[in-house]
């Protein structure tokens, strides 16, 4: 028979069975069973009550709703009380809870105790009727995405480096898929003993996760040393490690300029000088460069895009203006200029709009802009450590390119095919080569087509490793 998975359901459908299953008192995977039986025998309408009841207002329940779960297997140690409390952390980390009870764990917390805190059913018998017609082990060792075992005793230490699965715990941990975490708690000596060393080995090399245990006094009168259980706020940071490991930000305290689209050059107060450039490979840029931990400061032209989460956007018209934002941007770890900056302006600019006359065509003047990669490449004081430039050629790309890097004094020139052929410029893909300053010459690299977004991870994660080889470089 198929299997469900609650967590795959729609949100709506969730929250509704969550509701009805606590009115109910039951656990949700009861409630499921109950509505499909109901429906089975006609008694339920068809499953329309679905909607949401409209009492319960949309940010409250995206507040609410668990990012994760976990079953955890309380074993019959002292510290079980501990578990009480993990329960409660690991929900305000909107982590669902469901609990496993060992027949020992039974002496020292009740089903009870447990089920009020994690709003769920408790689960103690691998030959329970009710949770056993459709493998409801199997459904606690898969339908989460950890299982912790807190406190691990000796006694569950032992059958999991055996393998054993005489009861539901062990035979959660036999058939789990899931990551395990484990905090073990026991008497020092237990701790210590031989058998527990060689099975601590053993599941270290299964690939078995722990936290724990820690130094400390024991339960037992006049009795302390290595055995105490983690405490509830340390397992629950480890499970949330273990379920959202942090995301790598190699970029974290650097602060990062980057110019992108076009410019436009004023004729009159009507028409411009433009070019094609879309921004998408400089926007794609800013996007992984915060992504990657990074202070981002965007110096944009004129484009149709929306400004990158967590980036400033500074939106200019003309190449003048572009540099002047990227000198007040400065100081910078990293630039990189992608902007297609109009090389010329009008020099005689119309107050008014031009007007058609006899007279034929007016003459426009065209005067060189700044150059602002050179500019910022020579700077004296404030010339950011690594400069990049972006070469937009239609022929001899890679020669250009390079004479490009020597002319302006960069650091890297990211090369890139502009021909109307390659459909580059307002495209989604492009084809590029880095071209570095190496320790003799110059390097190229070359990369295959890929997407803006594609070149944009792995320019930054270039420049993230050339950031990390320059800090491990002794200072001269
Ligand atoms: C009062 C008391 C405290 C215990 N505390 C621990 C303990 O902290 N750690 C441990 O490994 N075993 C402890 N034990 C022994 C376990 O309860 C016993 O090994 C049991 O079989 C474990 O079952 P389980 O692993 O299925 O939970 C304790 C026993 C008693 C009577």
């Amino acid at each position: 028979m198929a299997s469900l998975t609650i967590r795959k359901l729609d949100e709506g459908v969730k929250t509704y069975l969550r509701l009805r299953s606590a009115k109910n008192r039951r656990s949700v995977e009861e409630e499921v069973r109950i509505i499909l039986g109901e429906l089975v025998e006609g008694r339920e309408e068809p499953l329309t009550p679905f909607a949401i009841p409209s009492a319960v207002p949309t940010p409250q329940r995206a507040a609410s709703v668990p990012e994760a779960s976990v079953t955890l297997i309380i074993g019959g140690g002292i510290a079980a009380y501990k578990s009480l409390d993990l329960i409660r952390r690991l929900k305000e980390r909107r982590i669902e809870v469901r609990c496993v009870l060992t027949k020992a764990a039974q002496q020292f917390v009740t089903p009870l105790a447990v089920s009020a805190l994690s709003h769920e059913r408790v689960y103690t018998d691998l030959f329970d009727p009710q949770s056993e017609f459709d493998a409801g082990h199997i459904r606690l060792a898969r339908e989460c995405d950890l299982v912790v075992v807190a406190p691990a005793t000796a006694d569950l230490l032992a059958k999991m480096a055996g393998g054993h699965a005489d009861d539901l715990a062990s035979a959660i941990l036999l058939a789990t898929n899931r990551k395990i975490l484990l905090a073990p708690a026991m008497n020092p000596l237990m701790w210590n003993n031989a058998a527990t060393r060689r099975n601590i080995g053993q599941l270290q090399r299964d690939g078995v996760v722990l936290i724990g245990p820690n130094s400390g006094e024991m339960a037992e009168a006049g009795e302390a040393g290595v055995g105490r259980m983690s405490e509830a706020i340390e397992i629950a940071t480890a499970a949330e490690r273990l379920l959202r490991p942090p995301v790598p930000r190699p970029l974290a305290g650097k602060r990062v300029l980057i110019t992108a689209g076009p410019t436009h050059e004023p004729i009159d107060p009507v028409r411009y000088i433009a070019n094609r450039s879309s921004g998408k490979q400089g926007f794609a840029i800013a996007a992984a460069a915060q992504a990657a931990g990074a202070e981002v400061i965007l110096v944009s032209g004129p484009v149709d895009l929306g400004d990158p989460q967590g980036v400033t956007v500074k939106r200019v018209e003309s190449a003048r203006q572009m540099l002047e934002q990227v000198q007040a941007a400065l100081p910078a770890d990293i630039a990189i200029f992608a902007a297609a900056v109009a090389d010329w302006r009008v020099a005689n600019e119309g107050e008014q709009k031009l007007k058609k006359s006899s007279a034929g065509m007016p003459p426009l003047q065209l005067v060189e802009n700044p150059d602002i990669l050179a500019t910022i490449s020579r700077l004296a004081d404030r010339r950011p450590p690594l400069v990049i430039g972006f070469a937009a050629e239609t022929e001899h790309l890679i020669d250009n390119a390079k004479s490009k890097l020597a002319r302006k004094g960069c650091d890297w020139i990211v090369a890139n095919d502009v021909s109307p052929a390659t459909g580059v410029m307002g495209g989604d893909r492009n084809t590029v080569h880095l071209i570095s300053r190496g320790a003799s010459e110059i390097a190229v690299d070359s990369w295959p087509v890929m997407t803006k977004e594609q070149v944009a991870i792995e320019l930054v994660a270039r420049i993230a490793k050339s950031v990390a080889d320059k800090s491990r470089e002794p200072a001269s």
